[in-house]
């Protein structure tokens, strides 16, 4: 909140003029979530801008096109007509060929992109010459994420809920519930990596009442863990012998380690496998880094479970996909005072007031501004 406030007043210093906002619907298979939700239209709207919504294009997400008329916001039949009409675009995923020709030069494109998995991608926004802002390298001076922050957070209690669920009979799980009953010990819960899909995990965990173990390389991130999560979860330093001493309990297992701009280390080999009992489930978070467990392989929310050896493994690599309701209240409350700085100030005043959101400008005007991506493109 107090961030936003400092946004509002800084933008009203600045105030440029009237900005078209437009949310195209997501095109992507199985993308549900949507680039503004209603509040975020009333937000823009009191601000003076005019949003310009793709019909249905919230509907994955559970906003209807009359919440957003009830807003202020304009309602148009195709996504051509959408970005015909907009200054700037907000999204979810990044644009697919199909939207490519619909990009005008010199317009704002606000979404994740993630360049470095696409060649094509980038060639295709820097031949647009558009203005692209990545939302997974906007990143604050402790070199936190914000618009990545919101989904590891829903990831990383979803990751408890879908490990619940498998570790049912019926699903090929232990058959044990994760809390118990009186009388009847809780379910070991073992959480490797303690960042924001690691804590979020424990706390759902630790709710449930089962036994949790979080470990991390970070003693002082383990010291803050151990002050504020609940004494159902114990912190302990990661190591080979720290892990391989669990393994023989341990009834749902969460990988959530992350080694920025790395693949994620292998914690877990497929012979440990073999250590663990028949139904134990893994459910490793970190799948989009390549997985902490040897044996991970990335699966869908259509297949998203593969047994080997008796264990259980869930490997999705969108998990918040699963949950768009959620996911996209979560990612529009953290990109919201970003479109309005974009919005308010325009991209040059507002990428140069604001350190955050300048770190994620990666294409201007045919232009590669990412040393990292113009190296590994050799562009
Ligand atoms: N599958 C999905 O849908 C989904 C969604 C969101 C995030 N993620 C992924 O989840 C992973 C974790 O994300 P995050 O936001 O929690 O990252 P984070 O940076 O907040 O936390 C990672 C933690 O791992 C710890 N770590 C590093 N090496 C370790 C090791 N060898 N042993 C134990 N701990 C170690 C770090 O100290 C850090 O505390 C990332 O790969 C992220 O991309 C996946």
């Amino acid at each position: 909140m107090e961030k936003a406030s400092e946004f509002n007043s800084l933008a009203f210093l600045f105030y440029l003029e009237i900005m078209n906002i437009g949310i195209p619907k997501e095109i992507k298979n199985q993308e549900f979530r949507v680039g503004l939700s209603p509040a975020g239209v009333h937000a823009l709207q009191k601000d003076g801008h005019q949003t310009w919504i793709e019909t249905n294009a919230g509907l994955g997400s559970g906003f209807t096109d009359e919440m957003y008329l009830q807003e202020g916001a304009n309602i148009l039949p195709t996504a051509t007509e959408v970005y015909a009409a907009a200054d700037l675009i907000v999204k979810v995923k990044e644009p697919l060929a199909a939207e490519y020709d619909l990009i005008k030069k010199g317009q704002i494109i606000f979404t994740y992109f993630h360049f470095a998995a696409s060649r094509e991608l980038t060639e295709a926004m820097l031949r647009s010459k558009a203005i692209c802002f990545a939302y997974e390298s906007v990143e604050l001076s402790d070199r936190s994420l914000p618009l990545l922050i919101p989904m590891s957070e829903v990831a990383g209690r979803m990751a408890v809920q879908v490990g619940s669920y498998y570790l049912g009979k019926p699903q090929g799980g232990k058959g044990k519930m994760l809390g118990g009953v009186p009388g009847v010990q809780p379910a070991h819960v073992l959480i490797l990596g303690g960042g924001v899909v690691g804590t979020q995990a424990a706390k759902m965990a630790a709710g449930l009442g089962a036994n949790v173990t979080i470990m991390d390389t970070n003693l002082s991130r383990l010291r803050y863990l151990d002050e504020i999560l609940p004494a159902n979860v114990h912190t302990q330093f990661a190591t080979s012998h720290a892990i391989q001493s669990h393994l023989s309990q341990v009834d749902l297992l969460i990988g959530a380690v992350l080694l920025h701009g790395t693949k994620a280390p292998q914690l877990i080999k497929k012979e440990d496998l073999r250590k663990m009992e028949l139904g134990t489930v893994l459910v490793d978070v970190a799948v989009d880094q390549g997985g902490c467990i040897e044996t991970c392989k990335p699966t869908t929310h259509e297949n998203p479970v593969y047994e080997i050896d008796g264990i259980l493994h869930y490997c999705v690599a969108n998990m918040p996909g699963a949950v768009p309701q959620t996911s996209t209240l979560a990612l529009t409350q953290a990109t919201l005072p970003y479109i309005q700085l974009l919005a308010n100030l325009g991209w040059k005043e507002a990428s140069t007031s604001n350190e955050a959101l300048n770190k994620g400008l990666t294409i201007y005007e045919g232009k590669l501004f990412h040393p990292g991506l113009a190296a590994s493109f050799n562009l």
